[in-house]
Formats: C-alpha cells, structure tokens, sequence
C-alpha cells in the first residue's frame, strides 16, 4: 500500500484541516464551535489506550484518516472505526478501500478479527461498508436522552 503511515503528531493539524472540512459538509453539518474543542475531540481518540491512527498522503497532502482503538473483549479483541475520513474532492476512487485493506491486514497480524463502527444509519458511508461485507446489527440499540 502506497503512502499510508502511522499517526504523526506533527500531522495533527493537517488532519484536524481535513476532518473539519469533510464533516461540516452534506450529510453531516457538523459545526465545531471552535477548533480547538475538534483538536480536543480528535486528541480524545488519540489518547484512548490500543489507539490506532493511519494517514494516506499523495504526494505531500493528507487525503484520508482512519482513527480508532482495540477494544479487549470476550470473545476476541475488536477494533473501534472512530473517524474515518477521505478529502471530499477523492472520495469514491477506491481510497476508503485501500485503507480499510491496509487496516484490516494489520489487525489481522495482531490477531484482532472483528472491525466495529457507528455511523448514521442513511448516511451514504453505510453503502460503503455494506459493498465490504460489514452487516448491520440486528441485537444492537444506540439510546441516548437529552437532558
Ligand atoms: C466513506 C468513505 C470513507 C469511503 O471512502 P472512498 O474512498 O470514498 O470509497 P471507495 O472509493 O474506496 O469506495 C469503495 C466502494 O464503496 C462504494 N461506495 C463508496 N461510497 C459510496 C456511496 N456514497 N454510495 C454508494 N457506494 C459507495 C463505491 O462504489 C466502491 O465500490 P467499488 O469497490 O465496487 O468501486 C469516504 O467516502 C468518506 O470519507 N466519506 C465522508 C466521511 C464518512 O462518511 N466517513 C465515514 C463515517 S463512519
């Protein structure tokens, strides 16, 4: 796999640019109120304990991060997709794809067999993971209450 690296922190702010960038477009809308409370969010992810961060460059630009954490679990360690984000301008030319290879063939050298995620359920990533044989849970309920 060409160009995909380990997290660098002195990658942090490219990939703060790109992950605000992609997700205050359609379908998301996200609106940080400050960057500074992204950059904490994303540090968040990068400081839970089994983190795991790839970054894909073309040429010298960051086109897409793939954040997460090894979960200990019963029946097998799993792996936690966090964020998972291309550059808008080359999303749909097999990106997404090399990177989940690349994350997948190196899970599997650490004897992790199953990738977890949450995503919105019509958000177009769902056909994404649907086309790589990820299944939808059907004994799984996300609940949550405003208060
Ligand atoms: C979701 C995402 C990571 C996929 O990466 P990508 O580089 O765009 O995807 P690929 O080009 O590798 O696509 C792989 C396959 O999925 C399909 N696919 C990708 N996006 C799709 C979409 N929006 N609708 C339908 N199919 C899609 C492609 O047709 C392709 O099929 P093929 O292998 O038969 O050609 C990327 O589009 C992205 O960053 N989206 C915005 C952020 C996001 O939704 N992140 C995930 C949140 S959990």
């Amino acid at each position: 796999m060409k160009n995909i690296t380990r997290y660098r922190e002195k990658n942090l702010n490219e990939i703060l640019d790109l992950f605000i960038e992609v997700f205050e477009k359609e379908p998301w809308n996200d609106n940080w109120p400050s960057k500074e409370k992204a950059k904490n969010y994303l540090l968040d992810i990068i400081n839970t304990p089994g983190f795991k961060g790839y970054l894909k460059f073309r040429e010298n630009e960051l086109i897409g991060v793939l954040f997460g954490n090894i979960v200990q679990w019963w029946q097998g360690d799993e792996f936690f997709i966090k964020e998972f984000f291309i550059k808008k301008s080359v999303q749909g030319k097999g990106i997404g794809s090399e990177m989940l290879n690349f994350l997948e063939d190196s899970l599997a050298q650490n004897n992790v067999e199953t990738i977890i995620l949450l995503t919105e359920n019509n958000a177009p990533a769902v056909k994404f993971y649907e086309h790589k044989e990820f299944k939808m849970s059907s004994h799984t309920i996300f609940l949550y209450k405003n208060i």
